[in-house]
């Protein structure tokens, strides 16, 4: 597949000491997605999935958004103009990368670091652990430009806040701080904007010193479970563990026990296994 230079632009990347930083890179347009993005992020991710020398990613945005949402330019307008094949097409390749970040093989942090609009809280969903300044901006701003919060937003904001706020969200199009964020349930904690990066790599050091088999396994549980009885939870637990034992967890498991009980060297309650 030929790629078009202009979308090597859209996302940057660095990597350092086993954490990649993904960015939103189009500050001038508030990091909306446009579909050269959505199809540059898709390598990006894929490329980094699989690398030995990454062991989290983090996702932001450069400049003052974490990102505005679709283009209504790129993404809407044009693609209505070409026809349904073409909205078609933008919507997977924007779906495609939401949904491979919700069942990524690493753990994944968002950093929110500004604007935080409708299409935008499909990747927010997706990322494991959200931390956001309590100076950025969230809204399902859909309703006031006279379409309903799709792209699975209504669904984020219906799974992660209680059904009343995500109402009044929804049918409003008023933006809540970083703070109302994480008290209505939209991210896992919000901080000062100068402790942004530190917390998220504070974060991002702690997951680096886990057991990585063992934080898939538990992510992805924890997303599974979502849907399950609390019977098919259990069974299902019973499985992942035992799946787990067989590419590792079982000798993870013996040393971490040995480390506590024979060695001393550490306690589970009060910190990790040296792995
Ligand atoms: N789609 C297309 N262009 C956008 C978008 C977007 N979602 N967001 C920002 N831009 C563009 C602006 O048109 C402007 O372009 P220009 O410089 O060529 O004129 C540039 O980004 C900067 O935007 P401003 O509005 O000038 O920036 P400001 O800092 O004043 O405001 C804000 C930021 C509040 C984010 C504003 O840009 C905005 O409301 N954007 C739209 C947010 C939104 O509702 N997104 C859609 C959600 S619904 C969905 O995703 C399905």
């Amino acid at each position: 597949e030929q790629i078009d230079p202009s979308e090597l632009e859209t996302v940057a990347v660095t990597i350092e000491n086993r954490i990649a930083w993904v960015k939103y890179n189009r500050p001038d347009k508030r990091n909306c997605m446009s579909p050269k993005l959505n199809r540059q992020m898709t390598r990006v991710l894929a490329d980094l999935e699989f690398r030995e020398d990454v062991g989290v990613v983090v996702l932001t945005g450069e400049g003052a958004a974490f990102s505005a949402g679709m283009d209504l330019q790129e993404y809407f307008r044009e693609n209505e103009q070409k026809g349904l094949w073409a909205t078609r097409k933008a919507q997977r390749e924007a779906y495609n990368w939401w949904e491979r970040l919700r069942w990524y093989e690493k753990p994944t942090i968002g950093m929110i670091n500004g604007w935080c609009f409708g299409g935008a809280y499909g990747p927010l969903y997706a990322v494991d652990i959200a931390i956001s300044s309590d100076d950025a901006k969230f809204g399902l701003s859909e309703i006031n430009w006279g379409i309903l919060p799709g792209g699975g937003a209504s669904k984020v904001a219906q799974e992660l806040m209680p059904l009343r706020k995500a109402m009044y969200h929804a049918m409003m199009g008023e933006n809540l701080t970083g703070k109302q964020a994480e008290a209505q349930g939209l991210v896992t904690e919000s901080v000062p904007h100068d402790q942004l990066k530190a917390r998220v790599v504070e974060i991002a050091e702690a997951l680096l010193k886990k057991d990585a088999n063992a934080l898939r396994a538990t992510k992805w549980a924890m997303r599974r479970m979502v849907e399950m009885t609390y019977d098919n939870a259990e069974d299902y637990l019973i499985r992942a563990q035992e799946a787990l034992n067989g590419f590792g967890g079982l000798e993870a498991r013996k040393e971490a026990t040995k480390q506590f009980l024979d060695e001393k060297t550490f306690k589970p309650g009060l910190g990790t296994f040296d792995i």
